[in-house]
């Protein structure tokens, strides 16, 4: 008998880099985007074995038909006609808006989950296609590769060389960012501007830690911080503890640090920001049959 049951370690993402190329005229941007996975997880088990449609996360308010999760394994049905019913169970370690893909990585961990289970797999482009309708950090969270470059909204992605291993720091603030205002904001900010162009980049840059030092930047990090000026302290405390690269993730509220070693003193961030300890990683978690 095939399996019916997977289980997956859902990893979170930073974003190294996020540069607005252009604004398109459905309101979304065009993105260039250096996306890492890091060993902040939430666990995802998805089974089969039902004709009923359920989803079980405990903590999370949202109604189960707005989670991105239930609405990932929803998209995958229509798409490979199967499985009839779907049993996910989500245990969130991930922050919501929080900029580190937690809802993502849970979406893009069942569509995984699914794809391995299904008795015909889609195929890498369709599923990157319902990944992409799901949300723009999907693809990159669906993808077998731990550090890849985005463009489009996200979906267009090139695997990269893992990148050695190093203590990525995050400073969680007690409130969240909505990705839709974050990029309003941006477009306020910008509007009339030229378009920019792509950076030069080769991949010798994306190979090593210090050559990426240059490239980390965020372009929606100075109107986000604007607003919440916590953030943008918390980005100063760790590059004040010694971090090669500080930046707000994503859309925010979380800012990481990136550093050669761990600290020996922890960095001073504002009241009520909880600082977190993770690792940047080399592989993807795989997805693990249960029966
Ligand atoms: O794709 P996702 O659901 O994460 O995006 C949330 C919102 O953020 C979108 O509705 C859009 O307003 C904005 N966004 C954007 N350009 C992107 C990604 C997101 O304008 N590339």
């Amino acid at each position: 008998m095939s399996a019916t049951a997977a289980s997956v370690d859902a990893q979170a993402k930073v974003n190294l880099r996020l540069c607005v190329l252009a604004r398109e005229a459905s309101g979304y941007h065009q993105l260039e985007s250096l996306f890492l996975r890091i060993d902040l997880a939430d666990t995802v088990r998805v089974a089969t074995d039902t004709t009923q449609r359920e989803l079980h996360c405990p903590g999370l308010a949202l109604p189960q038909d707005q989670n991105l999760a239930y609405r990932a394994a929803v998209a995958f049905t229509e798409a490979a006609g199967w499985p009839t019913g779907f049993h996910i169970s989500i245990d969130k370690r991930i922050p919501a808006g929080g900029g580190l893909g937690g809802g993502s990585a849970d979406a893009g961990a069942v569509l995984r989950a699914l794809n391995a289970l299904a008795p015909k797999p889609l195929a890498a482009d369709v599923l990157n296609t319902v990944a992409l309708r799901l949300g723009a950090d999907v693809p990159f969270l669906t993808m077998d590769a731990p550090f890849a470059l985005g463009f489009g909204r996200g979906e267009r992605l090139l695997a990269l060389r893992p990148l050695p291993a190093r203590e990525i720091l995050l400073a969680l603030p007690p409130f969240g960012v909505e990705t839709k205002a974050a990029f309003s904001w941006y477009a306020d900010a910008t509007a009339g501007q030229p378009l920019r162009a792509p950076a030069p980049i080769t991949l010798d840059d994306l190979d090593r830690w210090d050559r990426l030092v240059p490239l980390a930047v965020n372009d929606l990090e100075a109107v986000v911080v604007a607003r919440h000026a916590a953030i943008g302290q918390c980005v100063d405390a760790f590059r004040t503890a010694g971090a090669r690269i500080a930046r707000m993730s994503g859309s925010g509220s979380t800012a990481f640090g990136v550093f050669d070693r761990r600290l020996a003193q922890e960095p001073a961030l504002p009241a009520d920001t909880r600082l977190v300890h993770t690792r940047s990683l080399t592989s993807v978690a795989p997805v693990k049959l249960l029966d």
